[in-house]
């Protein structure tokens, strides 16, 4: 029913191999264990976590986000099986010397239009770096919600946006000129929260310059 091919990525949390489910491309989260964990603590967090993942990913698609259907979620092996999404890690493009900025800009509007609309159905991502995030040619799609929250507060909804400005400073020059246009897009789509969400992201951001 499902056979596995080669590993697609290993990051801290867990392994991503290319598989296929009923003959469809898929890929397998299988969550990695921490020896420098307790063991009862890690088997703990390894099964909140991959829940949560499940959780969020469907209740995000459901408010009209593009995430990876779930296939198959096996607790007793720690293993989500995910449609495979052919998109270009944002990482990739934005860090991307020959991209032109127009791209860029698109790329940008794109994911605060959906961070926005994600913030508005009650949704934090958590993790929100250009690694958890694909190009899909036309819209953006969100990967790894483990660590987002059904009950956020300004503070879950405030660390995503500044999650964001980071990366950007991080991988493009113009980041200053492609925050402004993601905090519009994000504004625009999530117009009730948006001026406190902003306000605690430059919070934010304070205190972690200067702690
Ligand atoms: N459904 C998917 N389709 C395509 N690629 C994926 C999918 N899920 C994960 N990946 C790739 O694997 C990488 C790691 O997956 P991720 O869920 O972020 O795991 P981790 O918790 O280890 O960061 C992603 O950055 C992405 O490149
Ligand atoms: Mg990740």
């Amino acid at each position: 029913m499902e056979s596995e091919t080669e590993s697609l990525a290993e990051g801290a949390e867990a392994k991503i191999h290319l598989a296929t489910f009923l003959g469809l491309p898929a890929v397998r989260k299988v969550r990695l264990r921490k020896a420098y964990r307790h063991e009862a603590l890690d088997a703990r967090l390894r099964s909140e976590r991959i829940r949560t993942e499940a959780r969020l990913l469907r209740e995000a698609r459901r408010a009209g986000l593009r995430t990876p259907v779930i296939y198959d979620l096996d607790l007793s092996r720690e293993t989500l099986t995910l449609e495979r999404l052919e998109g270009t890690p944002l990482t990739e493009i934005l860090r991307d010397p020959s991209g032109s900025p127009e791209r860029r800009q698109e790329v940008v509007r794109h994911l605060g239009r959906a961070l926005g609309r994600l913030h508005a159905a009650s949704i934090s991502h958590g993790d929100l770096t250009g690694s958890n995030v694909l190009w899909m040619g036309t819209d953006v799609a969100f990967l790894d919600l483990s660590l987002g929250s059904r009950t956020p507060g300004l503070e879950e909804f405030g660390i995503d946006l500044h999650l964001v400005e980071e990366d950007l400073r991080t991988l493009c020059a113009d980041a200053e000129a492609l925050y402004e246009i993601f905090q519009a897009a994000y504004s625009e789509a999530n117009p009730r929260d948006a001026a406190a969400i902003r306000e605690r992201a430059q919070e934010i951001k304070g205190r972690v310059r200067y702690a």
